[in-house]
């Protein structure tokens, strides 16, 4: 069992040590004390921000108190207070299958300023965090990503996929299902628990999913401060025909040239059940004045593409977005129910060594994993990255083993294939 009191843990000793070997001190930063607002400043400043002013530092420290900040300092530079590397860690709940779900270590905030580029700090950081995990119990660690080339040398590989969705309003005429609840609008400073309520819902069904926090829907809901469309924010909700909120849709609708074909820019949008989905879609593509519709985060393979009649009016780009690390490969298996049985022997290769072995996977007609450490010889031969790729199901082992990642012949793969059938498409639909 995971401790999820990661305040409490202690600093890597491996990277406290490697950044003094380079003249830099590495310490946890209290979200309360006078570390914070630099701590914030180089956050802002990694991710290309303006300065936080007095308002955004108390709006991130709502959030980040609960949270394991970690700086790494320059005491020889000319702002010693103002950290050159940062990180942020905090214990969350990934849901592993529909209604399991896994500790998980969840990392954000990593930062290097421009000026220690390439001398090792994240790799220190990144490590850091991954042997603390690991030390702690953890089984897994996530985290989403700017650029898809920095994760994958520590074990990190897309394990949930999520859409971009641009719909031409002009072109689609709505052919999907008539909901039979009612929308109404509702006011933006009622939207952290209606965002919250729905988010939960839907979550813990969602395979790659993990839950939002105050200052995520705070920020989604035009509440937090520094946000210059937060006038522009509206929120409509779905109640179904017994009066229950099944689905909120936060949006923008942003001025184009064509004053009969504006952009409604989807924030959010969460539902819970099919109604709410096509309801709240309805909503957004039928709306007056406008030509387009934007969502991110959307569903890999969004449904609204099949509510249409002219499907082309659909545009959707996949891209990967959450992606895991697997730190300790039975408890990783165990986590999620299976669609077959399986018996096979399993090699995963891990470069850090913090997942590395052969174990014995056996998955029974109940679908439950049993995993066992073994010293047979390997059917399966992976990578700890493409162990994160297929543990929830959004890729199949015939894919990665044609791109070399999985060693196995046709029949592993196909047994694989038909084990790690996901019952829900993995996605996440936060950044964090
Ligand atoms: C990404 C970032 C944190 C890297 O920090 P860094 O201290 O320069 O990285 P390190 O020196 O520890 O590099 C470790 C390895 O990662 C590689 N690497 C670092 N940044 C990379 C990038 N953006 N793309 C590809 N490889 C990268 C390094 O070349 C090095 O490779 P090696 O294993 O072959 O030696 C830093 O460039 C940064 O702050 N970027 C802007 C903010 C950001 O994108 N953060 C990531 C949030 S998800």
């Amino acid at each position: 069992m995971a401790s999820l009191d990661t305040l409490t843990l202690p600093l890597d000793q491996t990277s406290g040590d490697d950044l003094a070997a380079a003249g830099l001190e590495y310490r946890r930063v209290d979200a309360d004390g006078d570390d914070f607002r630099p701590f914030l400043q180089a956050v802002g400043r990694g991710f290309l921000g303006g300065e936080s002013t007095d308002a955004e530092v108390d709006n991130s420290r709502l959030t980040l108190r609960t949270r394991r900040l970690t700086g790494v300092f320059d005491r020889a530079g000319a702002v010693p207070a103002m950290p050159v590397g940062t990180i942020d860690s905090w214990a969350t709940a990934l849901t592993a299958s529909p209604g399991r779900t896994i500790d998980l270590w969840a990392i954000s905030a990593v930062t290097v300023a421009p000026t220690h580029r390439r001398r090792g700090i994240a790799r220190a950081m990144i490590g850091g965090e991954l042997r603390t995990a690991k030390a702690a119990g953890f089984a897994l660690a996530g985290l989403t990503v700017t650029e898809a080339t920095i994760y994958g040398r520590w074990g990190f590989s897309p394990a949930a996929w999520a859409s971009d969705v641009v719909v031409d309003t002009r072109r689609a005429r709505w052919t999907g299902p008539q909901a039979p609840g009612r929308l109404d609008f509702v006011p933006k400073d009622s939207l952290v628990e209606r965002l919250h309520a729905v988010h939960e819902r839907v979550r813990v069904r969602q395979p790659g999913a993990v839950p939002g926090w105050d200052g995520r829907w705070r920020g989604l809901a035009g509440l937090a401060p520094g946000d210059k469309a937060a006038e522009r924010v509206r929120a409509v909700v779905y109640r179904d025909a017994d009066g229950v909120e099944t689905g909120v849709l936060v949006y923008t609708i942003d001025e184009r040239d064509d004053f009969s074909a504006h952009d409604l820019e989807v924030r959010t949008l969460f539902a819970a059940d099919a109604d709410a989905y096509a309801a709240l879609w309805r909503f957004a593509i039928e709306h007056d004045l406008v030509g387009r519709v934007k969502a991110w985060l959307q569903q890999p393979v969004p449904p609204v593409q099949w509510m249409v009649d002219d499907r082309r009016a659909v545009t959707a780009t996949l891209t990967d977005h959450h992606w895991l690390r697997v730190l300790d490969v039975p408890a990783a298996l165990a986590a999620r129910a299976y669609a077959a049985p399986l018996d096979l022997v399993l090699r995963v290769d891990d470069p850090l060594g913090l997942a590395d072995g052969t174990w014995r996977v056996t998955i029974g007609d109940d679908g439950e994993a049993a995993v066992m450490p073994t010293d047979a010889a390997a059917a399966v031969e992976m990578t700890v990255g493409a162990l994160g790729s297929l543990l929830l199901g959004g890729v199949r082992a015939t894919e990665l083993a044609a791109a070399g990642l999985v060693k196995a012949g046709m029949n592993e793969c196909a047994a694989l294939d038909r084990a790690f059938a996901a019952a829900v498409t993995p996605h996440l639909d936060i950044w964090y």
